[in-house]
């Protein structure tokens, strides 16, 4: 409205990028379609405050509001999950990446051992990549998936009394199958170590019943609030406040042996340890896509992601294509390209000239390198809030086949069009 005249430049760019996202089918499984209501707090003049400090304890003036937004965000995250008073939830991390790093700050010392998925069977780089601040601070050890694509529980165990990590990590950025946080739980207990889910990518799974829940098991869960969740971008950082760490004031407030409990440690590296202020145009959107996340409706979209997932593996396995792990449980899946003739990088250029958008991914014990992996990574969270389903992943199934074997492309191109123009924005 006000963009078009201020600076045209820019309502161009942002014109052209909703397009591009009206006119393609979007199968990185991260991403998602906020609701409006999510916009138009992201765009509100919530943006123009500051509020350094949690809700009571600000450094400036004119926090009230603030404080109602930031309390009402952590009430409906508790709710949504269903925690009681033992949990604690700060929702000013500003996304996955920093959440994560105020966890291994609040709870560790750098030096320290840490276990967490390989980046080559899923995991996310700050689960330990050595590009990534967890490599380069922490000590890493890593546990992988087996050749067919599973965790190995009893693996993982053996990993971890041997190496005797002070935290483990339960979570992935590319796992089509269910994780097993209970097991996660005993070998985590067995060797004295804190357990952190990272439950970013099926947070709305979890959300909604169709992933079982981590928090009867982890010292600490952390999640975007951006991809199944469809929230703005952010992250929650869930700590349970009655488990207790050395406090790491020097000297300690309390006098030699105090204890602070993990979620008090947890915000004091949030803010001030790695922050200043809150985003708290973003804290009110992640309020609305928590209250959103708990209908009946939200409910039923997990159920579909997860359906539709499900729908496309199985076409996708009937047109050739092998599948990581045989299949998926939840919101995406791995396809190994390696019979294929092409490399993942490959088929993420020629899928995209078609209008397909996906992502390269390596495959577990991937002999090629991240930035041309022999694999691809596809899911359904921002095409089920389009409104499609199994009818439309099979059609989808023939697209990506079709682009990536024979088709023509101009024939294929107008064939993925006329799919977005039934299922706009
Ligand atoms: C499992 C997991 N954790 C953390 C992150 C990091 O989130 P962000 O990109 O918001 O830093 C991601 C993002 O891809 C992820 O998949």
């Amino acid at each position: 409205m006000y963009l078009k005249k201020s600076d045209p430049q820019v309502a161009k760019l942002i014109a052209a990028e909703t397009k591009r996202q009206n006119e393609t089918l979007d199968l990185i499984p991260s991403e998602n379609i906020v609701s409006n209501s999510v916009l138009e707090a992201i765009g509100s003049p919530l943006i123009n405050k500051y509020s350094e400090g949690y809700a009571g304890k600000r450094y400036y003036a004119g926090n009230a509001v603030a404080d109602d937004v930031e309390l009402l965000a952590i009430t409906r995250a508790k709710k949504l999950f269903k925690l009681g008073d033992e949990w604690s939830v700060n929702v000013q991390a500003l996304s996955g990446s920093p959440a994560n790093m105020a966890v291994y700050f609040a709870l560790l010392k750098p030096g320290d051992t840490v276990m967490g998925m390989a980046l080559s069977s899923g995991g996310h780089l700050t689960h330990g990549s050595p590009a990534n601040f967890s490599g380069k601070l922490f000590r890493m050890v890593s546990y992988d998936v087996t050749k067919k694509g599973f965790l190995d529980y009893n693996e993982i165990a053996k990993i971890a009394r041997k190496e005797k990590p002070k935290m483990i990590i339960a979570g992935a950025t590319a796992y089509p199958r269910v994780i097993d946080f209970q097991k996660f739980s005993n070998i985590a207990k067995e060797i004295g170590a804190f357990l952190m889910v990272d439950m970013a990518h099926i947070a709305g799974l979890v959300a909604a019943g169709s992933h079982p829940s981590p928090f009867l098991y982890a010292d600490v869960v952390t999640t975007t609030t951006h991809k199944t969740l469809r929230g703005p971008r952010g992250a929650l950082i869930f700590s349970r406040n009655d488990h207790m760490i050395a406090s790491k004031k020097n000297p300690p407030a309390g006098g030699p042996g105090t204890k602070v409990s993990i979620s008090r440690a947890i915000d004091q590296t949030v803010f001030p340890g790695l922050q200043g202020g809150p985003h708290d145009n973003q804290t009110a959107a992640i309020a609305i896509a928590l209250s959103e996340a708990a209908t009946p409706a939200f409910k039923k979209y997990a159920k579909q992601v997860v359906k539709n997932a499900k729908s496309l593996a199985k076409h996708l396995q009937q047109l050739g294509f092998t599948l990581i792990s045989g299949g998926t449980d939840n919101h995406l899946m791995l396809i190994d390209l390696t019979n294929r003739g092409l490399t993942g990088k490959q088929a993420q250029d020629k899928l995209e000239q078609a209008g397909i958008i996906v992502n390269r991914n390596t495959i577990p014990h991937d002999t090629r390198s991240p930035f041309d992996p022999s694999g691809i990574r596809i899911g359904t969270p921002s095409l089920t809030t389009r409104g499609m389903k199994e009818k439309e992943m099979k059609e989808i199934a023939a697209l990506i086949s079709d682009t990536l074997t024979k088709g023509s492309l101009s024939v294929i191109q107008k064939r993925v069009k006329a799919l977005c123009t039934k299922f706009p924005l």
